[in-house]
């Protein structure tokens, strides 16, 4: 199935090709969350919830064009390392493309939701006992010699999918308020997104459709266990050094060298935005909170609400602002974080009366 005029695709002058393998994927809601915004304290607040792409995240507006790079270049085996989602994408739309998968994951650190879905669309799945820099390190060597396609956000193509995201958030939040948001607030690991969200910017300001002025700020947000893009923007430095030991409950973003750095580090600095680490706990309230106004994310989602409040509650965000904050993946890919940031279910007797004094006692 392509679908040329519905949502990634709606963007096709700015890609590689007209149309792509497909399921369909983008047009995702931005939602107002009024109490959220409120209790942050800025002047507007929405969420681009990316978790509501087909399986779940990002991933699929950057594979829907990858994977068609891949078929036109006829190669037998697609692979990625994977802290979940990514080999969750590229199973499903390898399978859509009728093509044969491989997915390196980090043994023992990633939710369960995503190992189920790259297990049903039937990729080959090998557990590796490391983290995921250590899997993206395999897999590109696979890579160089020829055994696999790299379908990590290293591929280029990946990026340009994710460009639409960018799109999207400028056309919608226009209509919707007449003018572009200050500030776009996301969570980073491989740093993929920033990469393609500043590239996104630059070619609407070379076209002329962007004045440079109304380039929204890029401001990252890692989990403080895995954070060295955080360092290397508050240091000052041009190169992110890898971290070998990285730790968060938002195992999403459990990465210690971020590939992308040398495209995302200028989209930060040159839009005048920031990069800021909060505590696993700080995602977790943050999961909740996004929860309460109905939108269901994953933990390395949230990370990105949880760094606006920071950034507001110590004044490095100002109050006036419009922000964006992006959430990359939806609530079911991890159903364990979510039971433990959730309240527990409540046992009580098979009777209605039971029932009715446990509710009232
Ligand atoms: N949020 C989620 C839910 C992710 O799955 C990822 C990356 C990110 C944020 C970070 O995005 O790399 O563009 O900075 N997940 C990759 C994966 C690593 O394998 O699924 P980035």
């Amino acid at each position: 199935e392509t679908a040329p005029d519905r949502g990634v695709w709606r963007y096709a002058a700015s890609l590689p090709f007209d149309e792509g393998i497909s399921l369909p994927e983008g047009d995702t809601p931005l939602h107002e969350v009024p109490r959220l915004r409120e209790s942050i304290g800025v002047n507007r607040l929405r969420i681009k919830h990316e978790g509501m792409n087909p399986t779940g995240a990002f991933k699929d507006r950057g594979m829907t064009v990858g994977v068609r790079v891949a078929k036109e270049l006829g190669v037998d085996r697609l692979a990625c390392a994977s802290t979940g989602n990514t080999s969750a994408a590229l199973a499903a739309y390898g399978a859509r493309g009728g093509m044969e998968t491989l997915v390196l994951l980090p043994k023992g650190k990633v939710a369960a939701g995503k190992i189920a879905q790259a297990s049903l669309h039937n990729a080959r799945i090998l557990e590796v006992d490391g983290n995921f820099d250590s899997c993206l390190d395999i897999v590109q060597d696979l890579a160089a010699r020829g055994e696999a396609y790299l379908l990590n956000s290293l591929n280029p193509f990946r990026l340009e999918g994710q460009k639409t995201i960018g799109f999207e958030i400028l056309e919608t939040f226009y209509e919707d308020h007449g003018k572009y948001p200050d500030r776009i607030v996301l969570p980073v690991g491989n740093a993929g997104n920033t990469a393609a969200l500043y590239k996104a910017f630059r070619e609407l300001v070379q076209a002329g459709s962007l004045d440079p002025s109304d380039v929204p700020k890029l401001t990252g947000v890692q989990a403080e266990g895995a954070a060295p893009m955080v360092e290397a923007i508050q240091n000052g430095a041009d190169e992110v050094k890898r971290w070998e030991h990285v730790e968060t409950r938002a195992t999403a973003i459990r990465i210690g060298n971020p590939v992308n750095a040398p495209k995302a580090l200028p989209g930060v600095r040159n839009t005048g935005g920031t990069a800021i680490s909060v505590t696993d706990d700080e995602i977790t309230q943050a999961q909740r909170d996004l929860a309460a106004e109905g939108v269901g994310v994953e933990p390395a989602s949230a990370a990105s609400v949880a760094g606006l409040r920071k950034l507001v509650s110590e004044g490095i965000v100002s109050t006036d602002e419009d922000v964006v904050c992006l959430t990359t993946g939806h609530l079911l890919k991890d159903p364990d974080a979510a039971f433990a940031a959730g309240d527990d279910p409540e046992p009580v007797p098979n009777d209605t009366d039971a029932v009715l004094e446990h509710l009232h006692s």
